[in-house]
């Protein structure tokens, strides 16, 4: 389909505001067909005259189908569909519900942004390639043998009641560790008994969009973000608002404006997604007068905040400031944490932190979506806390993560000198690296001369909804690579950076 072709028919007497209309038929087409993954959309000057409506309306519609996983943007090549909306269930359901028949998931295949086929890290390979990739721990470096010794210790204690199904809250061995945890690390203060296991923190996620979230409701995630939140929060069929952030983290002010000019009532607005200890993927840190202003619009609005921690042990400042939820002041805020960062991604247990009111319906979907997680993990993590090993392993790490960080942003200011701008370097494991000495380079052009010399880059423009980066701008993983193959991963970028600005 040619971009002008966009059939699309406003009513101007209808009360649903143009925007809406918009977005729904776009939707429509894409649930039916008629739009395909990959289609081009207009550019939105065009669609606004094709329909002679402000241009506004248009860039609104385009933003809240990006922040759907409808539309993706990408600089060079436009805005296309991304994939099938997730946002509502096709009209055949929709008429189901009626019924008050249980619905069936909605279909997640490879045409559906929702799962892709995994793609194994190539920096596992041998032939050596230098993979920055962002989200993943030095897995080389952890202590696989003491590991065992924990596996071991908690399949020999295992008897009948371990075998057989358990609290759904998880492992109260557990829990108490990571209550201990949270009180040491972040100043949270949460008693075991507001502390339940998850596998990982997607499914706290998860569980609590399909606990807080109706319908109509509202959603409020940071722009940019990472894309698989617009994927948990679009499945719930609410409206996904994305909410600018600068360098002290969610713009709070703007969440009223943003939400109305999305058609929609501040009122209806459930949950706020935000990471204010390392924000991804900019890695600011939301600072206090942020906070406090977030917690007062929760509470006065009767929303929750999500307190997404995911990278909480790694923070290289001076001053580490506490968790959200160590201070809620009244709001309702839940923390959500993971050992994904920490320990390794397959171990698959995160935890929620949740307030009093909370901790039962949460349970109660938690119970019905996989009953618990698994015990004996539980429990030889546990183990693994309470020995100190846990303890031993973070401390290496960190270490470890200072010395290929320093390297990093060395080897970044060597090669591109006093044009690069970097961000988020006071936590996590990754930064946020802005090449401003290559405006004209686009982000996919190095990409691919980056993969011809075996460097793996990760763009950067695919997070953000609205307002892209102008100059190329990279999320760069430092964590799983040595400093040497930091060093040359980075001198290898540089030479594929000239390769694209000398053509
Ligand atoms: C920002 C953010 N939150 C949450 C998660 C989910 O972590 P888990 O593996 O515990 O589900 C990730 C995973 O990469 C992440 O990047």
């Amino acid at each position: 389909m040619s971009s002008s072709q966009l059939l699309v028919a406003l009513d101007r007497d209808s009360s649903v505001p143009l925007q809406q209309q918009l977005c729904d038929q776009i939707s429509g087409s894409v649930r039916t067909g008629r739009l395909r993954p990959g289609d081009p959309v207009p550019p939105s000057r065009e669609l606004a005259h094709q329909l002679r409506v402000s241009r506004t309306v248009v860039t609104r519609a385009y933003e809240l189908l990006r922040a759907n996983g409808v539309l993706t943007s990408r600089r060079g090549s436009g805005t296309r569909v991304s994939g099938a909306p997730t946002d509502m269930p096709p009209p055949a359901r929709r008429a189901a519900r009626a019924h008050l028949w249980p619905e069936p998931p909605l279909p997640t295949d490879a045409g559906s942004p929702l799962w892709k086929p995994w793609e194994p890290a190539p920096m596992h390979r041998p032939d050596g390639t230098y993979d920055f990739r962002h989200g993943t721990p030095a897995l080389a470096s952890f202590p696989v043998t003491r590991w065992r010794q924990s596996l071991t210790e908690a399949v020999s204690r295992a008897d009948a009641v371990a075998l057989g199904y358990g609290p759904a809250e998880g492992s109260p061995s557990l829990r108490t560790q990571i209550s201990a945890l949270l009180r040491r690390s972040r100043a949270l203060d949460a008693p075991r008994e507001h502390t339940v296991v998850t596998s990982g923190a997607t499914q706290a996620m998860d569980i609590l969009v399909r606990l807080l979230v109706g319908p109509d409701d509202v959603v409020i995630i940071e722009d940019p973000s990472h894309t698989v939140l617009r994927q948990i929060f679009g499945y719930s069929r609410a409206a996904v608002v994305p909410v600018g952030v600068d360098e002290e983290g969610l713009r709070v002010d703007e969440i009223d404006p943003q939400v109305r000019a999305h058609g929609l009532d501040p009122a209806r607005v459930r949950l706020i997604y935000v990471t204010p200890s390392h924000q991804f993927p900019t890695g600011f840190i939301m600072s206090e007068r942020r906070r406090r202003a977030l917690l007062r619009w929760a509470r006065a609005h009767g929303a929750t905040v999500l307190e997404d921690d995911y990278h909480n042990e790694f923070t290289f400042a001076e001053e580490r400031l506490a968790s959200l939820a160590a201070d809620p002041q009244d709001a309702d805020v839940v923390y959500v944490g993971s050992f994904s960062k920490t320990l390794f991604p397959s171990l698959r247990i995160g935890y929620a932190v949740l307030p009093p009111h909370l901790v039962r319906p949460f349970l109660g979907v938690k119970w019905i979506t996989d009953r618990l997680t698994p015990t004996l993990t539980q429990e030889a993590l546990a183990e693994f806390i309470s020995s100190g090993a846990y303890a031993r392993h973070i401390g290496r790490m960190d270490r470890l993560y200072r010395q290929r960080r320093a390297r990093l942003l060395e080897a970044l200011y060597e090669h591109f000198g006093a044009g690069v701008r970097i961000s988020g370097t006071a936590a996590g494991l990754h930064v946020l690296v802005t090449l401003g000495g290559a405006p004209d380079a686009d982000e996919a052009a190095i990409v691919r001369a980056a993969a011809a010399r075996d460097v793996r880059v990760y763009p950067a423009s695919g997070y953000f909804v609205s307002r892209p980066p102008t100059e190329p701008t990279f999320l760069i993983g430092y964590a799983a690579l040595p400093t040497a193959r930091i060093t040359e991963g980075v001198a290898l970028l540089a030479a594929a950076v000239r390769d694209v600005t000398a053509r």
